[in-house]
């Protein structure tokens, strides 16, 4: 009877560490600003209820909608965890005062140095890589190794590029100041500018439909559009995305989705759990293959389906030198004549 008794004290006790560990039984709510809008963050979410008895409430928006949106509530917002895409917004919300700085051993752990803010603002959740969408049929591809390439006369006519008020560009061009320096960034910026195929237009899909219809040879695209191009129920976007090869160029620029903790999150410490959660081994897989992107957790290993588009070695920078030289960029892509 005695050893019955301390078997179950041994069971509650390890049970109560583990709540400890989870927090589970302490309940409570947590309330998400997300940009994704995927079935696969709400399984997450779901699980993560289950674990921890904490209800994540979740308002999904456009990104700058949502950066809006919490400017506007300042203090009186309910955000508590802010998930969004791309470093540029992500160090837009830290300089506008939307986020707070977390140190957390689990999130240091999860998500290494290059991507996660310097100053802890935020973390990233997944990784996607800006790289080429080619016509293999007009484009001897071993002629081009890096971004620098493309501004080459060869391919006058022939590149496919949106327009500089997109942020994925804003980050690219910040990325050749931060490893190159102005000079170079602003000499490739002209030299794209004097080898598009047209003005710039429409988003990163319609880049690969225009190679597809043979209005010029090379897009720039991030690697998750392929994965949903493909996997389209769109019929055009499928047969353009066929009719088009990924090619990484050395230096691979990344970006990330990412989430930081809202400076007047009334519920920090259920937010902080479920961005631990987020980054963990258990989540990563799920989360980033729910928009064809990569882990952000080195631990954790990409799809198949993204194995198949290839390997690359990334840019070696700190991120968030892509939000601090966001600014300079644009003035960079003004001063080209980048539409
Ligand atoms: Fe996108």
């Amino acid at each position: 009877m005695k050893k019955f008794a301390i078997i179950i004290t041994v069971l509650v006790a390890s049970l109560s560490i583990f709540a400890g560990i989870f927090g589970y039984g302490q309940g409570g709510e947590v309330n998400v600003y997300t940009s994704r809008h995927y079935d696969t963050d709400q399984q997450l979410y779901d699980e993560f209820t289950k674990l921890t008895g904490i209800k994540v409430n979740v308002i999904k928006a456009g990104e700058d909608e949502l950066i809006e949106r919490m400017k506007n509530e300042g203090e009186d917002t309910n955000a508590d965890l802010f998930i969004t895409a791309d470093v540029g917004r992500l160090h837009r919300a830290k300089m506008l005062g939307l986020l707070q700085p977390i140190v957390s051993e689990t999130l240091t752990k999860n998500i290494p140095d290059n991507l996660r803010d310097r100053d802890n603002y935020w973390y990233a959740l997944t990784v996607r890589a800006r790289v080429l969408a080619y016509a293999p049929e007009r484009v001897d591809i071993s002629k081009i190794k890096t971004y620098g390439d493309l501004i080459n006369p060869e391919w006058k006519g022939k590149i496919l590029i949106r327009s500089s008020s997109n942020i994925y560009n804003q980050s690219l061009v910040a990325s050749f100041i931060a490893l190159y320096g102005e000079d170079w960034a602003l000499n490739w910026a002209k030299g794209i500018v004097a080898n598009i195929a047209r003005e710039p237009q429409g988003n990163d899909r319609a880049q690969v439909i225009a190679v597809a219809a043979g209005e010029g040879d090379i897009a720039v695209i991030n690697t998750y559009y392929m994965g949903k191009m493909l996997n389209s129920s769109d019929e055009q976007q499928v047969n353009a995305a066929k009719k088009v090869k990924l090619y990484f160029p050395e230096k691979t620029h990344i970006n990330v989705s990412g989430a930081g903790i809202s400076k007047y999150a009334k519920n920090k410490e259920n937010a902080i759990k479920l961005l631990e959660f987020l980054t963990s081994k258990e989540a990563q897989r799920l989360y980033a293959e729910a928009n064809y992107e990569y882990p952000a957790n080195p631990e954790v290993e990409p799809s198949e389906f993204l194995k198949s588009f290839g390997d690359f070695k990334p840019q070696e920078i700190d991120l968030t030198l892509l939000g601090e030289y966001n600014s300079k960029a644009v003035e960079i892509m003004d001063k080209a004549g980048w539409k």
